[in-house]
């Protein structure tokens, strides 16, 4: 299917569409599955609705839609956002009963002068649009939380996300390298307009108290798109990203100018420098200017990303690791 390559590094030469980017190896799949509409020229937004949606459906990524791991109670909740603009987004968190968030999310943005349903509400919204019910937990899934109630395991010794692809060349150990769990999709898409559109899907954190939700459907946390400065989007630990808006931050340093793996750094410059940071936190970001200058961080080892171009589809390492060895 796709060509592998880690001969690419983030890109700071100014380049124009069509360009996907994707957290997690497991995002090269998605890019791949929907590069010849968007080649042959989709918008960036169906793209980016479009890398979502096969991810929902994977019952491999144990961290998006169907494969998704539940809440401490066993139930699963989906959140996602999607996003052109300050003006065009759109969010759902804590829904139940449909597999796509980022659907629902889209009709939101499109149909409705609100930014954000939730829960029951977004489920309702749904149905009312003709939007089918879905199971949300798969066999596999439910039988993870079982192993995790009998086993009684403190979440907090639970490893960080680490990605399922062992070719990573900034990972800390051996042993992470065989890993395989990840956290969210998040996708930036570039299209041949030059038009930018973010969006985000997940399961949330595993085990997770009910009703928690995080950074993903939250605009400005999970992802932030700006046609003025640029578009970014974080995966890992909600919590720390929500601290201090993330996403937002990220943009509106580019839109002072920053390149984006500056723009980078100083997020994961302020998360790393929380005295609360657990050996379980991870955070990485991509970001985009308008202009196609493109790269992407993260706070420790193990993170990987996947992009799309001209060139195919490849799966390679972030451009830096903020506290490499942790
Ligand atoms: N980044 C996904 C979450 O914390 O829910």
């Amino acid at each position: 299917m796709s060509e592998r390559s880690d001969k690419h590094t983030p890109r700071e030469a100014a380049a124009r569409g069509p360009l996907l980017l994707s957290t997690w190896s497991f995002g090269e799949r998605a890019n791949a599955a929907v590069w010849p509409e968007f080649a042959s020229g989709g918008s960036a937004l169906d793209a980016v609705e479009a890398v979502t949606v096969f991810c929902d459906e994977d019952p491999g990524i144990d961290s998006v839609g169907y494969g998704g791991l539940p809440d401490r109670d066993g139930q699963m909740s989906l959140d996602g956002c999607v996003m052109l603009s300050p003006e065009q987004c759109g969010s759902v968190c804590a829904v139940r009963k449909h597999l796509h968030p980022v659907r629902i999310a889209r009709l939101v943005m499109d149909r409705t002068p609100h930014v954000m349903l939730a829960g029951e509400g977004a489920d309702d919204f749904a149905n009312e649009h003709g939007l089918p019910e879905q199971p949300l937990l798969s066999p596999d899934a439910k039988k993870a939380w079982e192993k995790h109630q009998a086993e009684g395991k403190d979440e907090s010794a639970d490893v960080r996300p680490v990605d399922g692809d062992p070719g990573g060349a900034l990972f800390g150990d051996d042993e992470e390298r065989w890993r395989n769990n990840h956290d969210t999709i998040g996708v930036l898409g570039l299209d041949e307009q030059g038009v930018l559109a973010g969006a985000c899907s997940t399961s949330g954190m595993p085990w997770k108290v009910p009703g928690r939700v995080g950074d993903s459907p939250i605009i400005g946390h999970g992802l932030y798109v700006d046609p003025q400065g640029g578009a970014a989007v974080a995966t890992g630990t909600g919590e720390l990203v929500m601290a201090i808006c993330g996403s937002f931050l990220a943009v509106e340093r580019m839109r002072s100018g920053a390149m984006p793996e500056d723009a980078i750094r100083e997020v994961l410059e302020r998360i790393a420098s929380r005295s609360d940071l657990q050996v379980n936190h991870q955070v990485a970001l991509i970001a985009i200017r308008p202009d196609g200058h493109w790269s992407a961080g993260a706070l420790r080892p193990g993170f990987r990303l996947a992009f799309s171009d001209g060139s195919g589809h490849h799966t390679m390492d972030p451009a830096f690791v903020q506290l490499p060895g942790t």
